[in-house]
């Protein structure tokens, strides 16, 4: 038999790679016991009253199983309009300007494939979700990093914002409280990144999965979407996987504006129709419950959040940090010897069997830091760092 070449694969898919995080998961899952604050999935369980709610609504609706409209079942798309409106005073039409989606995830893919072009330019912060410049790629743009500096905090710098913009720029993204770094971006800084893309022309897009979450300097965070000037410009995306704990059931949505709107409705139906119809009955009870158990959730985060702060006021001489301000993350500087953070986070995960993810998985400004996500039990904070101290010495 004569060896058979397999068929090629796309340049595209070539390019892209694996997210360092999910690469440490997989590293993590072949050795036993490993403590992990890899992964930014939080312990929560669905909050009872969804799995009830759908339980009921799984007997008692003969189409819980069928398809529902490209752009999503009109009383959940009327509920995040109301959602929408109560969060930021704007309103929206569910009709012209919301899409339920599956997912932040989904809902940024459909949108890069909407906005770009190939060679296009799209702005991401540096450090950034690490998702967004594999999802650019994967649309044949361009993904152009704009520097944080920690010593500022990890504040955007709209200083420097002008001077990444080209011909072939079409979009901004942001995340803001951030993942990695649990900043919570300042208002006039929003504000006059507001400015800049629309003197230029540019969408923002703004994935959302953590506003719920903020514990230091709540007043700050500041929706871009509740400014009306900036609607033509401005893409919100909202994801329940974190605020509700439920992210095994996709589901997310956008609000976007109305020719917008009509352009991504294309390409959301092309991949995917429409997001699982059980999900958007889940989301539509999980928003017209009441926030209670988003308030409990942020509560308990906020207590892990201090936890893990006092364990790494404990080591100094492996990890310096900016306290995070909101989301389930800290993103420390590594202080004790080390080449590079790759190197840092696999001998971490050999020796002491603690996994972090490495800083570069979120861009080059990420070298000699690592992620800790800090929605794990508490338990899983103390295991992780029992070992770091024990591995590091004074
Ligand atoms: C910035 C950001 N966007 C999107 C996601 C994924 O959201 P979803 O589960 O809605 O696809 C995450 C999850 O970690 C995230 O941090």
């Amino acid at each position: 038999m004569h060896s058979v070449k397999p068929p090629a694969v796309s340049q595209r898919a070539r390019n892209i790679a694996i997210s360092g995080i999910k690469e440490m998961a997989m590293r993590a899952a072949k050795i036993e016991d490993v403590a992990s604050l890899t992964w930014g999935l939080p312990s929560f369980r669905t909050p009872d009253h969804i799995r009830q709610g759908v339980e009921a609504r799984l007997e008692s609706d003969p189409d819980i199983g069928k398809y529902a409209l490209p752009d999503g079942l009109p009383e959940l798309r009327a509920a995040v309009a109301d959602e929408h409106f109560r969060a930021t005073g704007v309103a929206v039409d569910r009709d012209r300007n919301v899409i339920i989606t599956a997912g932040n995830m989904q809902g940024m893919n459909a949108l890069f494939h909407t906005v770009i072009d190939p060679g296009d330019e799209v702005i991401v912060t540096d450090p950034g979700f690490s998702s967004h410049i594999q999802q650019i790629r994967l649309c044949n743009g361009v993904p152009v990093p704009w520097p944080l500096a920690e010593s500022g905090g990890w504040e955007l710098d709209v200083e420097t914002l002008p001077g990444l913009i080209t011909e072939r720029t079409r979009a901004i993204v942001l995340v803001t409280p951030s993942n990695p770094t649990g900043k919570i971006f300042a208002e006039d800084q929003l504000r006059r990144i507001g400015d800049i893309a629309r003197n230029h022309n540019l969408f923002i897009l703004l994935d959302d999965p953590y506003h719920h979450f903020t514990y230091e300097n709540r007043a700050r965070y500041f929706n871009l979407t509740s400014l009306p000037e900036f609607s033509g410009h401005v893409a919100y995306l909202f994801t329940f996987s974190k605020a509700h704990a439920m992210s095994g059931w996709r589901l997310g949505y956008m609000v976007v504006p109305e020719e917008l709107k009509r352009q991504v409705l294309k390409v959301h139906d092309a991949t995917i129709i429409c997001a699982p119809r059980i999900s958007q009955v889940a989301g539509l009870i999980a928003l017209s419950e009441g926030p209670a158990h988003v308030a409990a959730f942020e509560n308990i985060l906020g207590q892990r959040r201090d936890l893990i702060c006092d364990r790494l006021d404990r080591v100094p001489h492996v990890f310096d940090y900016v306290k995070p301000e909101g989301a389930y993350y800290v993103f420390p500087r590594i202080v004790a010897a080390h080449e590079t953070s790759q190197d840092f986070s696999i001998k971490l995960l050999e020796e002491a069997r603690v996994c972090v993810t490495p800083g570069t998985a979120f861009g080059a400004a990420g070298e000699h830091h690592v992620r800790m996500a800090f929605c794990v039990a508490e338990d899983m904070i103390n295991k992780a760092f029992d070992r770091i101290e024990r591995n590091f010495p004074k």
